[in-house]
């Protein structure tokens, strides 16, 4: 029976595929990504009728849980968490394709057990197959459930049936491990069955990067050197660390997310235009400018990094990271970090590229500022032209995600007076359908197969032979500089824009 979904509207041009019978094994299913994340993610596709209904979901852990404990555990999480509301009939027709497969990962007979698991839910929901494998657990399990899947034959799809291996960042810490983990899975799967997560680009404000630039006529002409002033891209949180201390600790700001989800967005906004947006064309264009990115000669005056201490969030007190639970007081992980890059071509020579990112700042905000050059003349003698703003076009990845242009207006009155002023473009406000979460949109894609939204093992590469050199720097040169809970970073950064004669947006 096929549940007759209200959400599901035809003209809904953003997300007409729907998945094929197939089934998603999660490992890892007792994280927090799959508790707030990914499970909701799954009840959300099928609420929209965008998984078939024979769809299933197993679980793999260590727990000692029957198939329903499984599916309460699902319940929960989506009650809690899931976008769209809840419908009892959805949740039934999802719930009984979920089960639940115990073991360690070195338990052989646990994987012979799952890969007769599989094989009856072929045999009694139709999934032909088809199956994905999640790895949603720390990279050092890696080489065991692949080798494992492989063991047991679950890594070799049957004519007419797939097999896709699904895993999320850090994909390693330096370039080193991060083509040992490749050769590891490349070794078991396809470069082609293998979908790196990177939920940056399952983002819909992120994708509309692309169409920002390449749908329209307006932004393309001033997109580059002659126009551009420098480009700041920001992603700042105001949680801290919260219960990863396990995960961030020596991992720090840069790795875990400039490698991946900065540099991202710094492709995205300084790539040539595709020559269509399937993987190979967007992924090449990606590449060019990340193999195009260089680093100033003086990584002590063109970076900037900090941890937080104690001090103020949301008005209640909050600890320092040295204090969170799971991290030794000597830790020298950074929580903060700026740097400056410039991506050497024909458009962007010269152009700054600044990339900031920290825990426990002000507040959470997501964007990318292209600011320009400040106009070359200007005749308005009652104006105060110094304190006239530059131009600058905001992407606001999130929240309040949108656009923003900034630009100068005349003061209404008699004389000619010029002031900033901005003009929105709110998704709130000229769209009423809401945005998909980042994993609805990813999961969907591994299901169907469509890989442009996940970066190739090549641009992983890259962007670490950007991060290692500074990684080295920073592991030479001291401890990060203290910044208070609550506050934009530290004075470092500031200083390392000021020594430009430019400064941070104030956010
Ligand atoms: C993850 C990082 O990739 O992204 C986390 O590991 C970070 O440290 C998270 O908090 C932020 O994601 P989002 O979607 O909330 O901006």
């Amino acid at each position: 029976m096929t549940v007759e979904n209200p959400l599901r509207d035809p003209r809904d041009k953003r997300l007409p595929r729907v998945a094929g019978p197939s089934v998603l094994v999660l490992f890892g299913v007792t994280g927090d990504l799959a508790r707030r994340k990914l499970l909701p993610a799954i009840y959300d596709l099928a609420n929209r009728g965008l998984l078939p209904p024979g769809f299933s979901l197993v679980g793999f852990a260590r727990r000692e849980w029957a198939d329903e404990d499984f599916a309460q555990v699902t319940h929960d999480a989506v009650k809690e968490h899931a976008r769209t509301p809840f419908r009892e009939e959805v949740w039934r027709q999802l719930s009984e394709g979920i089960r639940f497969c115990q073991g360690e990962f070195t338990d052989d007979a646990a994987f012979e057990d799952l890969a007769t698991a599989l094989h009856e839910i072929d045999r009694t929901r139709g999934t032909g197959g088809n199956y994905a494998f999640y790895l949603s657990v720390p990279p050092k399990f890696f080489p065991l459930v692949v080798q494992q899947l492989r063991r047991v034959g679950l890594a070799d799809a049957p004519e007419g049936s797939w097999r896709r291996v699904v895993i999320e960042k850090p994909f390693g810490h330096d370039l080193a491990s991060a083509q040992e983990l490749n050769a590891i899975t490349s070794a078991v799967f396809p470069e082609t069955s293998v979908f790196r997560i990177d939920h940056y680009l399952g983002k819909e404000t992120v994708q509309n990067i692309l169409a920002l630039r390449f749908a329209n006529t307006l932004f393309e002409p001033i997109w580059n050197r002659q126009y551009v002033d420098h480009v700041q891209i920001t992603m700042a949180e105001d949680i801290g660390i919260g219960g990863r201390a396990g995960y961030y600790d020596g991992i720090g700001a840069a790795r875990d997310v400039i490698q991946n989800h900065l540099l991202q967005l710094l492709a995205l906004t300084a790539m040539e235009d595709p020559v269509s947006f399937d993987a190979s064309s967007l992924r090449r264009e990606k590449e060019k400018v990340l193999k195009a990115v260089r680093l100033p000669d003086d990584l002590a005056l063109s970076t900037a990094r900090g941890q937080y201490g104690p001090g103020w969030q949301g008005g209640v007190p909050v600890p320092g990271f040295l204090e969170e639970d799971g991290i030794p007081p000597d830790s020298v992980t950074e929580t903060y970090a700026a740097i400056k890059l410039e991506v050497a071509n024909r458009r962007w020579a010269g152009v700054p590229f600044y990339l900031r990112t920290g825990k426990r700042l002000s507040r959470r905000v997501t964007e990318v500022a292209v600011v320009f050059q400040r106009a070359p003349h200007l005749p308005f003698t009652q104006t105060e032209t110094e304190i006239l703003g530059q131009n600058a076009l905001v992407i606001r990845v999130q929240p309040d995600e949108g656009v923003t242009v900034r630009f100068g207006s005349k003061v209404p009155g008699t004389a000619m007076e010029v002031r900033d002023v901005s003009m929105d473009f709110a998704y709130g406000e000229s769209f009423i359908e809401s945005s998909p979460e980042a994993y609805e949109r990813l999961l969907l894609d591994v299901l169907v197969g469509d890989p442009p939204l996940f970066p190739h093992q090549r641009e992983v590469e890259l962007s670490w032979r950007i991060l290692d050199p500074i990684e080295e720097f920073w592991a030479k040169n001291g401890r990060p500089d203290a910044y208070p809970a609550g506050t934009w970073g530290p004075r470092s950064a500031d200083e390392m824009m000021s020594r430009d004669g430019r400064a941070w947006r104030r956010l």
